[in-house]
């Protein structure tokens, strides 16, 4: 499938590390050019996507760099286990600004440069608790609801200009983000990995070759989806 993405300009948050950084090697092994954004790692640009003004900021960057945009995926996000009793108002604060309101801000500077490609692409990543709860994630989880919920209403709003907006939702997989719960407590591994109908955790490239297919021609007439990309597990109960 090498080269389907010839020609196609993206840009990547989330890049430094696990599924945004899978997702643009991946990209970028299938043709498209792409500018990375991170606050760490190897990435184009290292910056604070909650910071004033920096959206816009790095999409004139990626711009510059690119020649224009095809294709945004903003995956950069933030996950923290805490009970309801410790939502303090920093916390969820500091959840939405990253998980919601950077997501949002992005796709909508990146619009006008979307609306000049003739195969505008915008994938969130949202979650399984975009859909279901899960103890310790009230916060994570209203905030992936919300990432659904942006994407369905983009998806209705940017379609008239032959843009495509697709939420995948990510089951459990194996990145810096879930090492650290995974290694402290063996026992929420073990769960996930036998909650999956396949039986494993996911690895950040089961997520990133989906992005890719939802980015090609292929994904064409496919918009305003969310869906599980978790081996199965949702349909375990
Ligand atoms: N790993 C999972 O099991 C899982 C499941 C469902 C959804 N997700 C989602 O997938 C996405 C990627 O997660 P991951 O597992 O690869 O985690 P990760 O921690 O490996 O990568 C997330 C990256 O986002 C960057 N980031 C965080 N805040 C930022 C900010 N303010 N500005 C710029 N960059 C910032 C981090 O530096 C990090 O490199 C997240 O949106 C996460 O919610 C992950």
């Amino acid at each position: 499938m090498s080269g389907r993405l010839e020609g196609r300009r993206a840009l990547v948050t989330g890049a430094g590390s696990g599924i945004g950084k899978a997702i643009a090697e991946r990209l970028s092994r299938d043709g498209a050019r792409v500018f990375t954004v991170d606050l760490q790692g190897e990435v184009d640009r290292q910056a604070d996507v909650t910071e004033d003004g920096i959206n816009a900021a790095l999409i004139a960057k990626a711009v510059e760099a690119l020649g224009g945009l095809d294709i945004v995926v903003p995956c950069a996000g933030i996950t923290g286990f805490m009970p309801l009793e410790g939502h303090e108002d920093d916390f969820m604060r500091r959840v939405f600004e990253v998980n919601v309101f950077a997501v949002l801000r992005l796709i909508r500077d990146a619009l006008p440069h979307l609306k000049e490609s003739p195969a505008g692409r915008i994938v969130t990543i949202g979650s399984t608790t975009s859909r279901f709860g899960d103890e310790g994630l009230t916060a994570y989880g209203a905030s992936k609801h919300a990432v659904l919920g942006m994407t369905r209403s983009i998806a209705a709003e940017v379609g008239k200009f032959g843009i495509t907006a697709n939420c995948l939702q990510p089951g459990a997989i194996d990145t810096p983000m879930t090492a650290p719960a995974f290694t402290d407590m063996p026992e929420f591994k073990e769960f996930w990995i036998n909650k999956a109908a396949l039986g494993r955790l996911g690895q950040p490239e089961d997520i990133a070759d989906v992005v890719a297919f939802l980015c090609s021609d292929d994904a064409r007439f496919m918009s305003g989806q969310g869906f599980f990309v978790d081996g199965g597990a949702m349909q375990r109960h």
